[in-house]
């Protein structure tokens, strides 16, 4: 196996479980050492127990990414325990059921809070670890997107649609201090919390349905997400910024 980010330093938003814990455990097989900021506590500290066995070890620190003074203490807690930081993935989110909402003014509180989650978390989150990633001379930053970007119109559509935009704008305005930013559009993968919505009895039938609609016919999975990660933020992409990148077996993107 390669070890393209030896020496190096990444955090994931979110990264207690599902997509964020396999990009943990990838990164960590080939040399980086991790920071796990995910808002559940336990999630995090288990996590950063099975970086352990793989041998790189981490760090937990437990804080929404909607709390703008908590992400400057995560970034300051990242050089206090590593002293750089080179990579990070903005992967938390509202997703699911919890992200498709009634479109009335009863519902606005919920439409904030996924916005604020998936777009304003990335944008904090981005911040907070600018500085921190300029002085270890650049880094690459993933932002979490969906294929549902370009094809629904609730709240999690718009939240992620936002977030592609998000990704231009700060690959402009992060270029100059070296910081690469891209995003990775997944369609629906295997996940714990995407299975068990699937197996939903109200959703029978759904992920035949997706895989049907693809052009590559077969179910997507975490690894297919971490294979384009570990890319996105090696070397290997150097001249990549400002993409977000659909990973969905051709889903989005296909000629009739
Ligand atoms: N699973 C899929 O099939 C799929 C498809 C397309 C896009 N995505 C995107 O991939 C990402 C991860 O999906 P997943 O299925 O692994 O999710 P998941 O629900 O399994 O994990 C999300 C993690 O984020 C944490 N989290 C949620 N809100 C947070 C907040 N405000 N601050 C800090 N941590 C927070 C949760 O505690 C959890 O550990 C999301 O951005 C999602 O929109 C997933």
């Amino acid at each position: 196996m390669s070890r393209r980010f030896e020496g190096k330093v990444a955090v994931i938003t979110g990264g207690g479980a599902g997509i964020g814990r396999r990009y943990a455990h990838r990164l960590a097989e080939e040399g980086a050492r991790l920071v796990i900021a995910d808002f559940d506590p336990e999630a995090g500290a288990r996590v950063v127990a099975e970086l352990e066995q793989i041998g790189n070890g981490g760090l937990s620190v437990p804080m929404d990414v909607t709390d703008a003074q908590a992400a400057a203490a995560m970034a300051d807690a990242t050089m206090a325990a590593f002293g750089r930081l080179d990579i990070l993935v903005n992967n938390a989110a509202v997703h699911l059921d919890h992200a498709q909402l009634p479109f009335t003014i009863e519902a606005i509180p919920e439409w904030r809070r996924v916005l604020d989650v998936n777009i304003i978390g990335g944008l904090i989150c981005a911040t907070a670890c600018r500085a921190a990633m300029a002085a270890s001379g650049g880094g690459s930053i993933i932002n979490q997107s969906s294929m549902a970007a370009y094809s629904g119109g609730n709240a999690y559509a718009v939240s992620k649609l936002g977030l592609n935009a998000l990704t231009v704008g700060l690959a402009a305005q992060f270029g100059p201090d070296n910081i690469r930013v891209n995003g990775i559009a997944p369609g629906l993968v295997d996940s714990e919390a995407a299975v068990e919505w699937m197996n939903h009895p109200d959703r029978k039938g759904i992920q035949d349905a997706l895989v049907g609609g693809q052009v590559i016919k077969r179910p997507g999975t975490m690894e297919d997400l971490a294979n384009m990660a570990l890319f996105l933020c090696s070397d290997e992409a150097s001249f990549i910024t400002g993409q977000t990148i659909l990973v969905d077996g051709g889903f989005t993107k296909k000629a009739y």
